[in-house]
């Protein structure tokens, strides 16, 4: 079986991850997922191949995504930041090019100050996973394997 091409998308203000007010989002950094996917599923690297990316700029991600269209990735598990809650283009951007993607987020946005409730990219999600810090891409993950494994 070939393996499932999966992107992980992060925004502005997550490359710091760790660093950045770590009592909201968390003391652990990016690089821990891997080995929090292994543990969660062993043998998980045989079955997905997961790409990384994190760019500051709304056209940076919209450029990152169009690739991922290109190079025909199975899922992608998007972490917007703040342009969640203010970015039509990437919004626009996931419409058209139809990868199926899981919007997560380290907090807990909902019980967050009120311009963090609305999401423009949730619309045409599988779902949304906020508020369990770096497990939120870990079971982000796991629902966009168990979606693309009963596609296939
Ligand atoms: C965030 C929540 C956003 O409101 C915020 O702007 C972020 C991070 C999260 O992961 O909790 O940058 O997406």
């Amino acid at each position: 079986m070939s393996k499932f091409k999966f992107l992980i998308v992060n925004g502005p203000n997550l490359g710091y991850l760790g660093q950045r007010e770590p009592e909201i989002y968390g003391s652990q950094s990016m690089s821990s997922l891997g080995e929090m996917l292994e543990k969660n599923r062993p043998g998980f690297k045989q079955l997905v191949e997961l790409s990384l990316f994190q760019a500051n700029g709304e056209g940076q991600i919209i450029d990152r995504l169009e690739q991922a269209w290109k190079d025909k990735f199975h899922g992608l598990v998007i972490n917007a930041g703040a342009y969640t809650h203010t970015s039509l283009a990437i919004a626009d951007c996931l419409a058209w090019i139809k990868i199926p993607y899981v919007e997560v987020h380290l907090s807990n946005i909902l019980a967050r100050e009120s311009f963090r409730h609305q999401s423009l990219l949730a619309r045409n999600s599988l779902g949304v996973i906020a508020g369990f810090g770096l497990m939120s891409y870990v079971l982000a993950v796991e629902a966009l394997f168990n979606h693309c494994q009963h596609q296939h």
